[in-house]
């Protein structure tokens, strides 16, 4: 999606992905995640951070929109440092490094040190099909050798509605990361009673699925 589109649905508060408590896949299978420097592309102003830091992770978010960023930081009370740097602008406190600006120019050395863990939710499937491969292949090539990530995504009939959020099955998601990580499915449930809003888009189907990805060891 081009940038402007999500900066338009900050501004107008269409943000029906964002969570009002923490995701329950985050807290059945994040302890692998526990004590790790995470990265979480496209992480809004999600609670799931806070989680993370509970669990001891250090947080490094990526999210184009600085109204996302202020309120993540406002929500807690918290008062980050904020550099400008020249692709992105580093907003710093606590546990957390949000990088605001566009994921896809993230480097390495923008992480500020490795990452062995992955937090994705809601980021993968807010990307069309084409961007897919681009964003697999970048959170890979960013992150540590051996790192864990936790992968959460929705499946449906994809020609019932259009996304974001769009459809990603299992055999896409083994498709973007098979060569680079192991992929375990933890969990895949019926998500359509907790989402009605989706049904409302049309959804007679809609599955909430868990992957565990564990990047290749040095
Ligand atoms: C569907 S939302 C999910 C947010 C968060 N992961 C959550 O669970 O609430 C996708 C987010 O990605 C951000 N985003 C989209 N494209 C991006 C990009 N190229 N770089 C950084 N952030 C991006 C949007 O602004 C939006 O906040």
């Amino acid at each position: 999606m081009d940038p402007d589109f999500w900066l338009a649905r900050w501004a107008r508060g269409e943000i029906g992905f964002h969570r009002a408590s923490v995701h329950p896949m985050l807290v059945a299978h994040g302890a692998p995640l526990a004590g790790r420097r995470v990265l979480a592309p496209l992480c809004g102003k999600s609670l799931d951070l806070a989680h993370l830091a509970d669990l001891g992770c250090t947080l490094v978010g990526v999210e184009l929109s600085e109204q996302a960023i202020a309120a993540f930081f406002a929500e807690r009370g918290l008062a980050p440092q904020v550099t400008v740097e020249a692709r992105f602008t580093r907003w710093v406190a606590g546990s957390y490094i949000l990088l605001q600006g566009d994921y896809f120019t993230l480097t390495a050395a923008d992480l500020g040190a490795p990452c062995a863990g992955l937090y994705d939710r809601a980021a993968l499937i807010a990307l069309p099909p084409a961007l897919r491969p681009a964003y697999a292949a970048q959170t890979a090539k960013l992150l540590a050798p051996g790192a864990f990530g936790l992968l959460i995504t929705l499946d449906y009939p994809q020609e019932a509605m259009d996304g974001p959020p769009f459809a990603v099955p299992e055999a896409e998601v083994r498709a973007l990361y098979g060569a680079f990580a192991e992929i375990q499915s933890l969990v895949v449930e019926d998500a359509l009673d907790a989402e009605p809003r989706f049904r409302e888009r049309g959804l007679s189907r809609l599955s909430q699925c868990a992957y565990a990805l564990r990047f290749a060891a040095p």
